[in-house]
């Protein structure tokens, strides 16, 4: 039986996509940072798809300590890891900061998601034929890698941030293949679509409008994962950008080699890590 693990399956697409993968009979790892909700997700999961296997790992993202802690958990209760679900995002209006001193989106967004993958890649490397799939969007192709203003520091808007930590889960995507070439682990990007979730709650009223007239429902986001997850077509497909199902071209600056380098550089010293 493989095991997966989804980041903020509490909500819209992780949600949809835990449903997806539950009714695969796939054994589920659900991160969730509330415990109630994590468990009501669980039980209704359980009733609505009859999988009896699905575990909660209890974390804040935006703790990098919270985050070894479940890694440790997981490590230690359910490797190996066949199939990571970088899911979980905010896009947040102030510039606000975790308890790590780093600016909330991008630690949320892409730095908890390096590291969390870093810490579970020996189990991804023992799951292989392995899948990580990092939920991006397609506001990275309004991102600009600027490591002078990564965390907001000469300019911050909500749209700005999260377009920049958007871009940042393409590049680390780039150069995660790189390194996983011939590990049997692959890594790809996606953009679910523009779905109606809880992730527009702090935006203008305009966007909001929008929103509920043009968005899709998030079950549509949740397929596209789950078959990125499962398809066996895709088995030794890596380093790819998906809009939906359909592979395409990530933003030029995506490509770009040198920024990719040096994001998992800076994202290695703010994480402390010793992945390589
Ligand atoms: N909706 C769209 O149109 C769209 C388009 C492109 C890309 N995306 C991407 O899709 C992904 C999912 O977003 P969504 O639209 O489904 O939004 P959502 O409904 O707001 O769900 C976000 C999920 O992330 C979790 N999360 C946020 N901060 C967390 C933290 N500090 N620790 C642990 N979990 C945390 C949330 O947990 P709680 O339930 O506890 O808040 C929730 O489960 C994001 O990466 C987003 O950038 C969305």
């Amino acid at each position: 039986m493989k095991t997966a693990l989804i980041t903020g399956a509490t909500s819209g697409i992780g949600k949809a996509t835990a449903f997806e993968l539950a009714r695969a009979q796939l054994h589920l790892v659900l991160l969730a940072r509330d415990s109630d909700r994590g468990n009501q997700l669980i039980q209704e999961l359980k009733e609505k798809t009859g999988n009896p296997k699905i575990e909660l790992l209890i974390a804040d993202l935006s703790s990098q300590n919270q985050i070894q802690a479940a890694a440790k958990e997981f490590l230690q209760n359910h490797s190996p890891l066949n199939i990571l679900i970088n899911n979980a995002g905010v896009a947040i209006k102030q510039r606000t900061f975790s308890v790590d001193s780093i600016e909330m989106t991008f630690a949320v967004n892409h730095i908890a998601h390096f590291l969390l993958t870093n810490l579970l890649l020996d189990a991804l490397k023992d799951g292989a034929p392995s899948r990580i799939i990092n939920v991006s969007s397609e506001a990275h192709r309004n991102g600009q890698f600027d490591p002078d203003n990564l965390q907001g520091e000469k300019q911050y808007s909500q749209f700005r941030a999260y377009s920049n930590s958007k871009l940042c889960n393409v590049l680390f995507t780039h150069e995660l293949a790189r390194k996983l070439k011939d590990t049997g682990a692959t890594v790809n990007a996606l953009h679910p679509g523009f779905l109606n979730t809880a992730i527009f709650r702090d935006t203008g009223g305009l966007l909001k409008a929008i929103v509920r007239l043009a968005a899709k429902k998030p079950e549509v986001g949740g397929r596209a994962i789950a078959r990125l997850a499962l398809d066996p077509v895709l088995e030794n497909v890596s380093g790819k950008y998906f809009n939906g199902l359909r592979m395409v071209n990530s933003s030029e600056k995506s490509h770009d080699e040198a920024d990719a380098k040096q994001l998992w550089e800076i994202s290695e010293r703010l994480t402390q890590s010793e992945s390589n």
